[in-house]
């Protein structure tokens, strides 16, 4: 589709909102990949002397996307400021999983009026999951005219076009692609920080549990070439970061759609890492439907794979996780969890959790908090269902109470806080390797860091430490971090 912007009469035939029917037709479609990523040449110094901020909402994917998008601004000369008040443009990326999610930057565009009052110059744009949101826009439209520019997640790459537009025209600049979204391979990313990095291995899913609304908001799956994926971690490695996450939706339906590639999957993908010269690889998000056993094998090889698997399960109750669609039953999911705990004996696991799905039982609950038990999980993101406009589950009539959801909710958190607790035990006076990210946030004189396992370990050490493996003994297991000791021996004793 062209790149257009439209008028407030005829824009909504720009949009594909949620429809299961025509998503699910788009798997047919090819995907491209393209290089074609551009800066017109009269915008190739507009941001000199000026100053860009990026609010970021969501899941990594929405933080990596704001790499991306400093990264263009950067291009144009823009600099980074936290001080609004400093700003001359600034991007809300934002995130449409939860209705208090999207209240929160309704809030937050609200504020932004009496600072475009006081600068006109200055441009606001709301971009990310929520701009492919017909209902969202249509209500920026009407309400919000502090807003220049709203763009959708598949016309990140056209942002210095539509920068231009927003600065010298006159018109709410909005442009919203329905289409699945191609993959474009020579975009600018500004990374923040030097240690750890997010690579984007696929985007989209394809999964459509029926209350989810990130197969609408991403476009179907598509996933990055392996060599381009290779080039870039290796890339990575040799700037010296120490610590590369894999990123996507459903990272086990990797290379589905990579048809010349026969039965390419996270697995071959992984191995390929394993071969990399950098300490540390991670990877989220799995479904467990598509987690398959030749990935298991791989992860128990061990080496740079760090042992932790956030593997969502949603529920304990096979007959919620029928109408989630999530296609898989408590006991498969059980099976698999329990497979990838003797292959990697030393994993941690998290997951997340929805409690009060439409009509979910006492007993369902129970399910749910019995599975929970069995796992051990070291950690979980727990929700309230939240229905979201046009998916299968917000037609679902629902006969749970709300006092009833968060009376669950709060019974679940608590049986975390104490297997979380139980879990952190175990790491009393082990000497654990701990990649040191920086400053503690509560303390300027303590680092913090992380175990392979994904613990938060906070220690005192000099700064030099920062961007280092090390050796902390932990001395003091909290229930949602470890305080430990620099073992400076030991380290000395490897070097
Ligand atoms: N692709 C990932 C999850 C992305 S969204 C996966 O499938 O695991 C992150 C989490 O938000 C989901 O795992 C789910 O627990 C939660 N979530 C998604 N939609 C939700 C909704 N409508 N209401 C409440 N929680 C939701
Ligand atoms: Fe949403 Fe399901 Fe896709 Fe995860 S796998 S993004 S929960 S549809
Ligand atoms: Fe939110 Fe979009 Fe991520 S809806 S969770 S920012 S993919």
């Amino acid at each position: 589709m062209a790149g257009q912007t439209f008028s407030k009469v005829d824009f909504s035939k720009y949009f594909q909102p949620p429809s299961l029917k025509d998503a699910r037709r788009r798997r047919r479609e090819a995907v491209q990949i393209i290089n074609d990523f551009t800066i017109p040449d009269d915008m190739e110094t507009v941001g000199r002397e000026k100053r860009y901020l990026i609010e970021t909402y969501g899941c990594q994917m929405n933080e990596h996307d704001t790499e991306v998008m400093a990264g263009i601004l950067e291009k144009m000369g823009y600099q980074e400021t936290d001080e609004l008040k400093d700003a001359d443009v600034i991007l809300i990326n934002t995130c449409a999983i939860r209705e208090n999610a999207e209240n929160k930057v309704f809030g937050h565009i609200g504020a932004l009026k009496t600072l475009k009052l006081e600068k006109p110059g200055l441009i606001i744009g709301v971009c990310g999951c929520m701009a492919q949101e017909e209902v969202v826009v249509n209500k920026i439209l009407a309400k919000y005219p502090q807003v220049d520019l709203i763009f959708g997640t598949h016309n990140i790459h056209r942002l210095p076009q539509l920068l231009k537009e927003a600065l010298f025209g006159k018109e709410m600049v909005v442009e919203v692609w329905s289409k699945e979204g191609d993959i474009i391979e020579n975009l600018p990313q500004s990374r923040r920080g030097h240690i750890q990095a997010w690579v984007n291995i696929m985007y989209g899913c394809d999964k459509f549990c029926t209350y989810c609304i990130v197969p609408y908001t991403r476009g179907k799956e598509r996933s990055r070439r392996p060599e381009e994926i290779i080039q870039e971690v290796r890339e990575l490695a040799r700037k010296g970061y120490k610590e590369v996450t894999l990123l996507g939706q459903n990272v086990n339906a990797y290379g589905k759609d990579l048809k010349d590639l026969k039965n390419y999957g996270l697995g071959n993908l992984m191995d390929e890492m394993r071969k990399i010269g950098i300490p540390r690889i991670r990877f989220t998000t799995s479904h467990p439907k598509d987690f398959d056993d030749h990935l298991v094998e791989v992860l128990g090889k061990g080496g740079n794979l760090c042992e932790h698997i956030h593997l969502p399960v949603q529920s304990g109750s096979s007959a919620i996780l029928k109408i989630m669609g999530r296609g898989y039953t408590r006991e498969r999911y059980l099976d698999l969890f329990h497979k990838i705990k003797r292959a990697v004996p030393n994993a941690s696991f998290t997951t997340d959790i929805i409690v009060g799905f439409p009509n979910e039982t006492e007993e369902q609950f129970e399910e749910t908090m019995s599975l929970v038990r069995e796992c051990q999980f070291d950690g979980a993101f727990t929700f309230i269902y939240s229905p979201r406009a046009g998916t299968p589950a917000a037609r679902m009539k629902d006969n749970v109470p709300m006092d009833v959801k968060k009376e669950r909710l709060q019974r679940l958190n608590k049986l975390m806080d104490e297997l979380a607790a139980q879990s952190n035990a175990k790491y009393q006076d082990q000497v654990v390797e701990v990649l040191v990210e920086g400053e503690s946030r509560k303390n300027h004189d303590v680092l913090s860091g992380h175990t392979r396992t994904n613990k938060v370990v906070n220690f005192r050490g000099p700064k030099s430490l920062i961007g280092q493996l090390v050796k902390v003994k932990i001395t003091d297991a909290k229930m949602w971090s470890l305080d430990g000791e620099w073992q400076a021996e030991t380290e000395a004793m490897h070097q």
